[in-house]
């Protein structure tokens, strides 16, 4: 099946960090039925990989050299390099920022860019990340850009971490989203942006069940369009 046959629809969500699109997607597409694809967790799992292997994470040739020979497999929540669960270790902050750094580098996007779309199959796919409407899924059914304010979204890694039983410190981690934000931002090579056929979904006062519902709505909408 061509992984850019428009009969299988994709819900694509993009956003800045810790903006809740991982949660507002996944539940979206336990609603439909739908494959659910965490574009970052990729990054995250292949700068882990890297620094595993010795692999340093400004060496691009090395890294995509890297990349086409990781195994990566996605169950529920859980991703295993290799075989093996990786767990919370990529859920950190300091795997964020490695993942950041690597994701600057035009070659191993390109690299990325087919694993990314081998998870277009039938009945269809909710997906999240920075680039999935403008790059990876440029014919999306419908492209969503989920954000919330600076503020909100430390307050909900914050609690996140602590949840998990991590240590969190509120303003080092608005400091770092910050950081996170312009740089994902700043990059030449598919910058986080909000492209002109993405709707705009500010969570800042919405609930998760409220924001899901806004995803469902649209996507109803957008199926019914010729
Ligand atoms: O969504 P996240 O926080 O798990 O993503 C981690 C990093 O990976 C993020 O800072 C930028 C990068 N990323 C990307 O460049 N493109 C994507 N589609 C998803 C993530």
């Amino acid at each position: 099946m061509s992984d850019m046959d428009q009969s299988i629809p994709v819900i694509a969500i993009d956003g800045p960090s810790a903006s809740g699109k991982g949660t507002v997607a996944a539940l979206v597409a336990r609603a439909l039925g739908f494959h659910y694809l965490d574009s970052g967790a990729i990054y995250r799992v292949t700068a882990y990989a890297a620094q595993q292997a010795g692999v340093a994470l400004e060496d691009e040739p090395g890294l995509v050299e890297l990349a086409h020979k990781i195994a990566l497999r996605f169950d529920g929540v859980e991703v295993y390099l290799n075989g093996a669960a990786v767990g919370d270790v990529i859920r950190t902050e300091e795997a964020g920022r490695a993942a950041s750094r690597i994701a600057a580098l035009p070659a191993l996007r390109a690299a990325l860019l087919q694993r990314q779309r081998d998870f277009r199959q039938t009945p269809g796919l909710v997906t999240d990340g920075r680039d999935m409407g403008s790059v990876v899924f440029p014919d999306a059914t419908v492209k969503i850009f989920l954000t919330a304010s600076a503020e909100e979204r430390a307050q909900r890694r914050y609690k996140q971490l602590i949840d998990k039983g991590f240590d969190a410190n509120l303003a080092a981690l608005l400091q770092d989203l910050r950081e996170r934000d312009a740089r994902d931002a700043a990059r030449s090579s598919a910058p986080l942006r909000q492209t002109a056929d993405a709707e705009l979904l500010d969570t800042t006062s919405l609930t998760i069940a409220q924001a899901v519902e806004r995803v469902l709505q649209w996507f109803q909408v957008a199926k019914t369009r010729p």
